[in-house]
């Protein structure tokens, strides 16, 4: 008979035998995979034989969702990530080299602008900026930079600015550039870039794929020998998405269609009441019939998405003003989860940007964005209504200062 402590270890390291499918994919949570003798594991580990050793190479729960939103964006492949940044840091380093240039869009999430600019300029990688809806300039700039990737957002952040992703795929391709495309604020159900052309497509999975926010997570999907090229990448650096957080990912995708329906109904009945109100200068949203990217958008969208931004006349005072009156969106940062969240990217998710920087980018000292969540609109509207009545206050009190 074994002791106490070895008998406690075996008893609580036996898994169970399962023959039956359980109804949702089991959390793997286990660092390590063993195996039946020394031979299997070299196998294992060089790829030889299918199957799992340790848990940053390789987890059936993490291996699951991959697989899960590779199918749902009609790619063939997709490996997932601690974070949305781990996501698109792996997916860049994946195609570009010290000495070589990124092209992007200019009005991308701020932190990965500051990727580009700040952690990627440091290792010898440069980055140029370009308006994505200017496909002359597009084209020049690849031409001129001989880059090996054009990197844009399906909808930029925070300015909602529509990319036409198969001009994109075309021009890029046309220069041997790949096509990288951040798909976070349309999700699968409403756009898939890589049936548009893309090669390599990101989500922050933090956002609508989850939807609850609840979990940090990252995607990048492509071809098989797109995500074979990155694999080295996940494993190397260690950014590995924690199995319990890719269960928590996969609980939220049976109901990404009917949320993004929801998100998107809610969004374009705000969206078209904003345009109307005093105080208001401007409404981004491209399911309004008069948004510049209205037209790429009912082309290349499903649902136009949860996400608009709106610049409020008063500028800086107003948008602080609207944020602090409101009483059910929550102030904070991140986006596409159950409840509205409203925020100044100034001060927020582009505070990396000084005043040049936010200029360039198109994002002026009023904008506020908004995820539009599954509230009933009646009580968002309720909410908005305060906001604005706030930011008239300061506005009006502002111009009596002169
Ligand atoms: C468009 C977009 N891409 C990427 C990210 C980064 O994702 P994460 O916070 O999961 O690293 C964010 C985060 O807000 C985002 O809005």
């Amino acid at each position: 008979m074994r002791r106490f402590a070895t008998r406690a270890i075996l008893a609580a390291t036996r898994s169970p035998e399962v023959n039956q499918t359980p109804s949702a994919v089991p959390i793997y949570q286990s660092a390590a995979f063993s195996t039946g003798d020394a031979s299997e594991l070299g196998d294992v580990l060089t790829g030889a034989t299918a199957g799992y050793a340790y848990s940053r190479i390789d987890n059936p729960t993490t291996a699951a969702l991959a697989s899960a939103i590779a199918e749902l964006e009609g790619a063939q492949a997709g490996l997932v990530f601690a974070t949305g940044m781990a996501a698109i840091h792996a997916a860049i380093v994946s195609v570009v080299r010290a000495g070589q240039t990124i092209v992007a869009a200019k009005a991308v999430y701020g932190t990965t602008r500051d990727l580009m600019v700040k952690v990627l300029a440091g290792l010898g990688i440069e980055t140029e900026f370009v308006d994505p809806r200017d496909p002359a300039a597009v084209d020049a700039v690849l031409a001129r930079t001989k880059s090996p990737l054009l990197y844009v957002e399906t909808i930029s952040n925070p300015t909602i600015v529509v990319s036409d992703i198969s001009a994109l795929a075309t021009i890029a391709h046309g220069h041997g550039a790949a096509l990288l495309v951040d798909n976070t604020f349309a999700s699968p159900y409403s756009c898939r870039p890589i049936e548009l052309g893309a090669d390599l497509v990101m989500h922050s999975a933090t956002k609508y794929l989850s939807g609850h926010a609840d979990v940090l997570a990252g995607v990048v999907v492509g071809s098989k020998a797109r995500i074979d090229a990155l694999r080295p990448i996940l494993v190397d650096v260690g950014g590995a998405l924690a199995p319990i957080a890719a269960f928590l990912v996969l609980r939220g995708l049976p109901t990404l269609s009917l949320r993004m329906e929801r998100h998107s109904e809610t969004a374009l009945e705000l969206a078209a009441w904003l345009q109307g109100q005093d105080g208001v200068d401007r409404v981004y949203y491209p399911g309004l019939p008069d948004d510049p990217g209205h037209e790429i958008a009912v082309r290349q969208l499903h649902v136009f998405g949860g996400m608009l931004a709106f610049e409020l006349s008063g500028g800086r005072e107003a948008g602080r003003a609207f944020l602090d009156a409101m009483q059910l969106a929550e102030r904070t940062a991140s986006l596409g989860a159950v409840r509205t969240i409203t925020t100044h990217p100034p001060s927020t998710t582009h505070r990396q940007l000084d005043a040049a920087a936010l200029a360039a980018s198109g994002i002026a000292p009023g904008l506020l964005r908004c995820s539009v969540g599954l509230e009933d609109v009646e009580d968002l509207r309720e909410d908005f209504e305060l906001g604005l009545a706030a930011a008239r206050r300061v506005t009006k009190a502002a111009a009596k200062r002169g």
